[in-house]
């Protein structure tokens, strides 16, 4: 879910639902708002923010504090009851609620026996109906009635709530779900990340896991849930507004896509130079002996960042002969993990908020484990509960289905582990300065593999009636064929399997015939023989091959009905390159199809609930 409140001189409507837009990426089942005008009034909607807009036509709703949310669900169907904010059973205060608490059905129960009603199905209505039993039992202070309920709170929360009685009060609280505070000339922001806030300010705080923040009649203070005060801490955020709009492409994915060149030289400047034989990585310094001398690394995450996790365990092994798991944060927190002295965690995130990789993070750190964290959002939660690490520096990745992030970790993974290499000495300097040299070149061949567009939106307008789609590849290339299944269903909601190529003869070959696209990612590469077995093998049953090659491939041609040909480059780097035609072709497979594709049903960019 998002939020954002603003109090200051504005119209808060106007700051709410532009906020609001800014944070549809991660949820949009429902979004609502509340104004102190004559009352606390509060308007909500099923669906996305434009509907809630339509819902406030016409109405006059003058108000220089409000707050809004935008929602995915997790207690209760989206519809308009369940959508957030929501109001104490007096109806004098309201809230907005990202994350979940866990213990609410308890909480429910004492209340439920003292006479309250509730109207939702939410564990946020539960949370301010608890908040102001609290309150009128202590006669305490909202702020300190807030304390009080978030001591007995179990659960992840990023909270914002008004009062009917304080008109310039806003007390906010996180706990595992993030919240920026955005500190303007007499006016205050508070949303989920910086993006609804930048346009007006780029001094902001970060507010910490049991922070508690009060704004009121224009100043800011905060304490922690221990009741101690605390002195704001102010940083400047750097993030410019037209990297997060559209800038003339018809969907935050597409322009997304065509950014990779761009973001993966972000990603490499001032860190890689193959002429000065430069390579470092400014983050990891501290921590880099640990790396070093690991003697596994395990690495956790989820979704698209985990199959970049997948390709790292290659390259690591490949080159710093270092063993290495990777995991599922979400299985790997719940399984009584071994990690022993030596062993070395490296988290990948974009969003830096993901919950199961927060708690994976914390569990390992709790069994004495260092971690390095590969996030793209500076200042979010996982990389500051992190000992180290390295951004990935792509700039907001705003599309739910994650494209420039993926090669942006790719890019850093690959530099974490070439300095360990050298380092340990796995890696000859000639071989080392070999990879760099290539690396350097991974935008413009990127570019180049841009160029095929028009031909992959021929191939998918061949293709957008599918009802399944396999992919296939092997060895650096395997991680790839996951992640060109996962982009395909993300968006286009068809079923699509990626497998490794010679594993598909145990289990999926029974699914080939006349009507299955198979994507071969077959490009020139150690295991390009056996794969050009595996299309044989394809092609014997009749299935409907495309295979993404290196340019001038001469047998494949032969054997595939479609064809696409990427720019060469050594095949510890190809992933960078092959996922490319990927994206595209589920780009526009989904657009066909008139899928949503920035923002695909059910699924939200952010996950900060487990
Ligand atoms: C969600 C997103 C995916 C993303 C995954 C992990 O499911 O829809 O695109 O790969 O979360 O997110 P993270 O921010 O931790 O990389």
């Amino acid at each position: 879910c998002g939020i954002v409140a603003y109090v200051g001189k504005r119209q808060a409507q106007e700051v709410v639902i532009k906020g609001l837009k800014r944070l549809e990426y991660r949820g949009y089942d429902s979004a609502g708002i509340a104004l102190l005008n004559e009352g606390l009034s509060v308007y909500k909607k099923k669906g996305k923010v434009t509907d809630l807009e339509q819902h406030l036509k016409g109405k006059a709703l003058n108000s220089h504090i409000g707050m809004g949310h935008t929602r995915w669900a997790t207690h209760g169907e989206p519809n308009d009851v369940n959508a957030h904010p929501h109001y104490s059973a007096s109806g004098k205060f309201a809230i907005i609620h990202n994350g979940i608490i866990e213990n609410y059905s308890s909480l429910k129960q004492e209340l439920l026996n003292k006479g309250h009603k509730f109207l939702s199905d939410t564990d946020t209505e539960v949370f301010i109906h608890f908040i102001e039993d609290i309150k009128e039992h202590e006669q305490c202070p909202l702020d300190e009635a807030v304390r009080l309920a978030l001591t007995r709170v179990v659960g992840a929360y990023a909270i914002v709530i008004m009062s009917l009685e304080d008109p310039d009060l806003l007390v906010a609280a996180r706990k595992g779900s993030p919240l920026v505070i955005g500190v303007g000339k007499d006016e205050f922001f508070l949303a989920s990340d910086a993006t609804p806030i930048v346009e007006y300010t780029n001094e902001v705080v970060y507010l910490n896991d049991q922070e508690i923040a009060v704004i009121n009649d224009g100043k800011l203070s905060i304490k922690n849930t221990a009741n101690l005060p605390l002195t704001p801490y102010i940083q400047t955020v750097d993030l410019e507004l037209e990297a997060i709009e559209k800038g003339g492409f018809e969907h935050f994915m597409l322009k997304e896509i065509f950014e990779q060149p761009r973001s993966i030289s972000d990603c490499m400047r001032g860190r890689l130079d193959a002429q000065k034989g430069r390579l470092v990585l400014g983050g990891l310094r501290e921590y880099l002996a640990k790396l070093t001398n690991a003697d596994r690394i395990l690495i956790v995450a989820c979704g698209t960042s985990w199959h970049a996790g997948l390709v790292a365990e290659y390259f690591f092994e490949e080159f710093c002969r270092i063993p290495v798991e990777v995991e599922y944060a979400s299985e790997f927190r719940y399984r009584n993990p071994v990690i022993r002295e030596g062993d070395v965690v490296i988290a990948i995130s974009q969003s830096g908020e993901t919950a199961d990789t927060l708690a994976a993070i914390e569990l390992a750190k709790s069994k004495g484990a260092i971690i390095f964290g590969v996030c793209n959002v500076v200042g979010s939660s996982i990389a500051r509960a992190t000992h180290a690490g390295a951004y990935t520096h792509a700039g907001p990745e705003i599309g739910v289905a994650s494209t420039k992030a993926f090669t942006a970790q790719l890019t850093v993974l690959n530099m974490i582990a070439l300095i360990v290499a050298q380092k340990k000495g796995t890696i000859t300097e000639q071989k080392l300065h070999e990879l760099l040299v290539e690396m350097e070149t991974i935008p413009a061949k990127v570019e180049r593999a841009l160029k095929l567009n028009d031909q992959i939106e021929s191939i998918a307008a061949e293709f957008k009636d599918a009802r399944n789609f396999i992919y296939l590849g092997r060895g650096y290339n395997f991680p790839v064929a996951l992640e060109g299944a996962l982009k395909l269903k993300e968006i286009s909601y068809i079923h699509a399997e990626g497998y490794p190529a010679a594993e598909m003869k145990h289990g999926p070959i029974a699914l080939i015939d006349e009507e299955m696209p198979v994507v071969f990612i077959a490009t020139n590469d150690s295991s390009y023989e056996k794969v050009v077995s595996n299309i044989q093998e394809v092609r014997a049953r009749k299935g409907r091959v495309i295979a993404i090659v290196t340019e001038g491939d001469k047998l494949i041609p032969k054997m595939a009905e479609f064809v696409i040909e990427v720019p060469s480059v050594h095949e510890a780097l190809m992933p960078m390159v092959s996922v490319v035609p990927l994206q595209l072709l589920s780009y526009h497979i989904a657009v066909m199809r008139g899928c949503n594709v920035d923002q695909p049903r059910n699924l939200a960019k952010s996950v900060t609930v487990e």
